[in-house]
């Protein structure tokens, strides 16, 4: 039976009906139309679906579309504000952080919570906070400096 969701999505409310086993990644994609999330492994390995649940990162392809309800989603989509790019998707802009593109959704969001724990973050605590993000087509190198460029402009 279908259950009856409350959910705040990129500031924006709404109010839903979905199955009790929709997962929150397939939610937002085909239900929301948000689909700057992507979906990788599907098993919560590649870090590809990650989006910010009540300020924390998630892996949206092991969440509940439920266990969101009465709460706070932001996506990628969700990032810019007024037009302007959110400091972390400007060092990955500047930085050549794009690279295979396919990642760089959740390698954002996972770069937002990296600076919302702690501003000053060294090059290792950044590369440990994206353990959780597989890119299998370099060595982390520029989207490492993509989140050192965003820490030092949202520091000044
Ligand atoms: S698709 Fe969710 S972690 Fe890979
Ligand atoms: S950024 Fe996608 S595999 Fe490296």
């Amino acid at each position: 039976m279908k259950q009856v969701i409350q959910v705040t999505i990129n500031g924006k409310p709404r109010q839903d009906e979905v199955e009790p086993r929709l997962l929150l990644v397939h939610y937002l994609r085909d239900v929301v139309g948000l689909t700057g999330t992507h979906i990788g492994c599907e098993t919560s390995i590649c870090g590809a679906c990650t989006v910010l649940l009540n300020g924390v990162a998630v892996k949206s392809c092991t969440i509940l579309t439920v266990q969101a309800n009465n709460g706070e989603v932001v996506t990628i989509e969700g990032l810019a504000t007024d037009g302007k790019l959110h400091p972390v998707q400007e060092g990955f802009w500047e930085r050549h952080g794009l690279q295979c593109g396919f990642c760089t959704p959740g390698m954002i969001m996972a770069g937002v919570q990296i600076l919302q724990r702690n501003p000053n973050p060294t090059e290792e605590q950044i590369r440990e906070g994206l353990e959780g993000n597989l890119c299998r087509c370099t060595g982390y190198q520029h989207i490492v400096e993509a989140i050192q460029y965003a820490a030092q402009k949202m520091r000044t």
